[in-house]
């Protein structure tokens, strides 16, 4: 426990340093190397509180070190968990969970915490979370995890910013129900398949998710004693046992990070190796990749190399849930566009406000028209470096990208976002030859222009 104190402690440290540093990157440098993908931010982010649901310790493997995770490791120690960190492993002590509401400072900050919700109302029978609030990408409303929990056999009620959920009689247990979601929610349909484990009862959650998350999520649950079948289809069926044991179990590799250096590499014109990652998580990504000209091998069954390619072209791109095109690649994938000859559009359809990206990237000189949740990219054949802000995880990531395809220097402020979801961004790229540095503003006294 005091481990865990101290780690969180020293991340309070770090992330006050990191709110007042920017990153400077030099564009233009070839990369080439290895890349090792740390372990998937939106699977482990749901396995920590899968935990939850176990009365044994919980051992996960590959949990990567993040802003984030430390965020969701503060929310499980508030409701009674104790948590020992030993880099990337987390061993987590659900036993004395006995605290049902969650820290509305925490959840505020990370809303994938509201996912806690099921296993503490499955585990305790009763659970208070806030409501988590929109963020830069959206308003992100959380009906469709209430509604299921309701046809669980769950009373919720929403007072004061507060999800009050409970179970009533005596038995304490969730009960299995027919569940069609409307929309293919990742966060329900993992809200709902963890509360489903120890239901009385079958369940079946209809229109799922069909995330690699989700399944590793499913998979991890199996683990732990759980009965579910067709995690990763539209149909997810759960037979609810008693209680969750102990697990040691490691999450997959982030897909998301993956596809962010295989456009590293294609927006540098360089050769560089990505692994461990599993190919077919990739299947959109590397389509569109190869659409527009980037050369992909795989290496091995865990590995893909990123070549020199051709002069990059034109693609059109919808985001869709999965298999389609990530919403969480489409701002990364609208740096390379930016330098794809021809005109590219891209649609947003999971998020309504992930579009923020789009003024920064034309103020590094990309000529790219919005309307709505729909962009239009004049490809350009050079990008210039400026000072550039970033808005959110994935446009920060955007941002970065094009700056390492720019000429000259550009300054980035965002860190704090970065931070959030990718492990080491600045060590892994400085590694394959990117040329940047992050630079403490208080230190150095320095001051962030002013007109940005
Ligand atoms: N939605 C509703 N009602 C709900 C739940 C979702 O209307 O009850 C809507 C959302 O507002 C959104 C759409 O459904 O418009 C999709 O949301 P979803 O629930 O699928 O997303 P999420 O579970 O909140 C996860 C990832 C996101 C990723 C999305 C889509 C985690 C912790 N987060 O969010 O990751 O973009 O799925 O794939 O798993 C990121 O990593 O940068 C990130 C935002």
């Amino acid at each position: 426990m005091n481990q865990q104190l101290n780690s969180i402690e020293e991340t309070e440290k770090q992330k006050l340093a990191t709110d007042k540093s920017i990153l400077k990157i030099w564009g233009s440098s070839r990369l080439q190397g290895n890349v090792n993908i740390s372990g998937a931010k939106n699977s482990a982010l749901p396995a920590m509180a899968a935990t939850l649901l176990s009365s044994e310790v919980c051992r996960l493997h590959q949990i990567p070190c993040l802003a984030d995770i430390n965020t969701m490791g503060k929310v499980l120690s508030a409701l009674g968990a104790k948590i020992k960190q030993n880099g990337n492993t987390l061993d987590i002590d659900p036993r004395d969970l006995d605290n049902p509401e969650a820290p509305y400072e925490l959840v505020r900050k990370l809303r994938a915490s509201f996912f806690a919700i099921g296993p503490i109302l499955a585990r305790l029978g009763v659970a208070r979370v806030p409501l988590p609030g929109g963020c830069a990408i959206g308003a992100r409303p959380v009906d469709l995890h209430v509604r299921g929990l309701q046809a669980l056999g769950a009373e919720v009620h929403i007072e004061h910013g507060m999800v009050n959920a409970y179970i009533s009689g005596s038995k304490k247990k969730l009960q299995g129900a027919k569940i069609y979601l409307d929309y293919p929610s990742v966060g329900a349909t993992e809200t709902l398949m963890m509360a489903a484990t120890l239901a009385e009862g079958e369940t079946i959650i209809e229109n799922a998710a069909q995330e690699p998350e989700v399944e590793d999520l499913a998979n991890l649950c199996i683990a732990m004693g759980a009965n579910i079948f067709g995690a990763g289809t539209k149909t997810i069926v759960i037979s609810g046992v008693p209680k969750l044991h102990s697990v040691d179990y490691t999450i997959i590799p982030d897909r998301i990070e993956a596809g962010t250096f295989l456009i590293a590499g294609a927006i540098t014109n360089s050769d560089i190796t990505i692994s461990p990652v599993v190919p077919k998580h990739l299947s959109a990504v590397i389509s569109k990749l190869k659409s527009v000209g980037v050369r992909i091998i795989q290496e091995t069954s865990d590995s893909l190399r990123v070549l020199h390619g051709e002069t990059l072209k034109s693609t059109d791109i919808d985001t869709q849930p999965y298999p389609g095109f990530p919403t969480d690649m489409q701002a990364p994938f609208m740096a390379l566009l930016s330098v794809c000859s021809g005109s590219s559009s891209m649609t947003e359809t999971v998020f309504e406000n992930r579009m923020r990206h789009v003024s920064e990237l034309n103020r590094m000189g990309a000529n790219i028209r919005v309307k709505g949740n729909h962009a239009i990219v004049q490809g350009v054949p050079k990008l210039s470096a400026a000072p550039v802000v970033g808005t959110d995880l994935r446009a920060s990531a955007a941002l970065i990208l094009a700056a390492l395809a720019a000429e000259g220097e550009t300054t980035f402020q965002g860190l704090q976002h970065l931070n959030r979801g990718y492990e080491q961004l600045d060590i892994k790229l400085q590694k394959l030859g990117a040329k940047l540095q992050k630079v403490d503003l208080v230190k150095e006294n320095h001051t962030f222009p002013s007109s940005i």
